[in-house]
């Protein structure tokens, strides 16, 4: 069970914010195999009160995606707590903070990880957010903006403080913020925070790609749960792997080809709701590169499902690959 504010989960693990991937799509298909919350990806403050934003189908929340969380990028602490109303009022029904994001163009405006040099600021933040909303809100972190001391100390402090204010949860990344995605994620800072807070809600993210691991991961470091990330970019089907591993059984789940086909068909179909029919055929390649490492066979021969370039085409190469006839 993964308890965040009121919203109780009954795995431990949930579909981390991913910006550029985790649309209704891959919201969806996530839920379609067992998680249970899922987020969108990074929402500036600014742009959260901009409805035209909230009318294109990627951002119209369906009662199937219920419970759904929104990420919340800003550095105001008014603005961010103008932006949370404004998410909660479309249907969110849970604020996570983004002090995380290790994107130059993102650091570079103060934003994201780069707060974490700013204990006081993301106090600030998170008290008004914590004050204008009554959903659950939660915070993402790196375990520090670089690896000085005063990093550490300032992770610490942001840590206590949101603790103190009654913060529901805190997923913690265990990279640094200047490590980007390099090296590994130290899950010993996310085992230290939880001995330090045994009763707050701590999520650990990185380096989460295989289900035996993952649980492995949650055991050793005592997490409540496990933000699973790039691990289901083209493999949505992980989560009802982990709850098999969760479930002591012997036999994994594992789509054949031709079940893989038809999620990666399903896929599709559900992007064409989503935008237009050039910007999916364009935008489904990243996934479909992701899908065809899965299999070996596909993976050799993948070129040829990412450069179609009409519906028709990409949908015969995959039928031809995926065995689908
Ligand atoms: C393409 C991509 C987009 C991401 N977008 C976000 C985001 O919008 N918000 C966020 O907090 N983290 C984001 N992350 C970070 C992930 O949520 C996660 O913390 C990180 O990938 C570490 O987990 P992993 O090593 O298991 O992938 C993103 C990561 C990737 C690879």
């Amino acid at each position: 069970m993964l308890t965040i504010g009121n919203i109780k989960l009954k795995y431990p693990f949930i579909q981390a914010a991913l910006s550029g991937y985790s649309d209704r799509a891959m919201r969806v298909l996530a839920k379609k195999f067992g998680c249970e919350l899922t987020f969108s990806g990074v929402i500036l403050d600014s742009s959260a009160s901009y409805k035209p934003l909230f009318e294109k189908p990627n951002y119209i929340l369906k009662d199937d995606e219920h419970p759904i969380g929104a990420q919340l990028l800003g550095t105001e602490p008014e603005k961010m707590a103008k932006a949370a109303q404004d998410l909660c009022r479309v249907g969110y029904d849970l604020i996570d903070l983004n002090f995380a994001c290790p994107a130059p163009k993102v650091v570079r405006k103060a934003r994201g990880g780069a707060l974490l040099a700013e204990p006081k600021t993301v106090i600030e933040i998170f008290k008004q957010v914590r004050d204008s909303v009554k959903c659950p809100v939660i915070m993402k972190l790196r375990r520090g903006f670089d690896d000085s001391e005063e990093s550490a100390r300032k992770f610490r402090q942001i840590c206590d403080e949101a603790v103190e204010y009654g913060v529901d949860g805190l997923i913690v990344h265990g990279r640094s913020v200047e490590q980007r995605f390099k090296g590994t994620a130290d899950w010993n800072i996310i085992k230290q925070l939880k001995e330090k807070f045994p009763k707050t809600t701590i999520i650990g993210s990185g380096d989460l790609f295989e289900p035996v691991d993952i649980v492995e991961k949650l055991k050793t470091s005592g997490a409540d749960g496990a933000a699973i990330a790039r691990g289901a970019i083209g493999k949505p089907w992980i989560f009802r792997q982990i709850i098999d591993v969760l479930e002591g059984r012997t036999e994994i789940f594992h789509p054949d080809i031709e079940q893989q086909g038809q999620i990666i068909l399903e896929h599709f179909e559900m992007l064409k709701e989503l935008y237009d029919i050039k910007k999916c055929i364009w935008y489904f390649r990243k996934f479909l590169t992701k899908y065809s490492k899965s299999h070996l066979r596909i993976k050799k021969v993948s070129k040829e499902l990412i450069t179609a370039q009409t519906e028709d085409q990409l949908k015969q190469t995959i039928k031809k690959w995926y065995n689908l006839g």
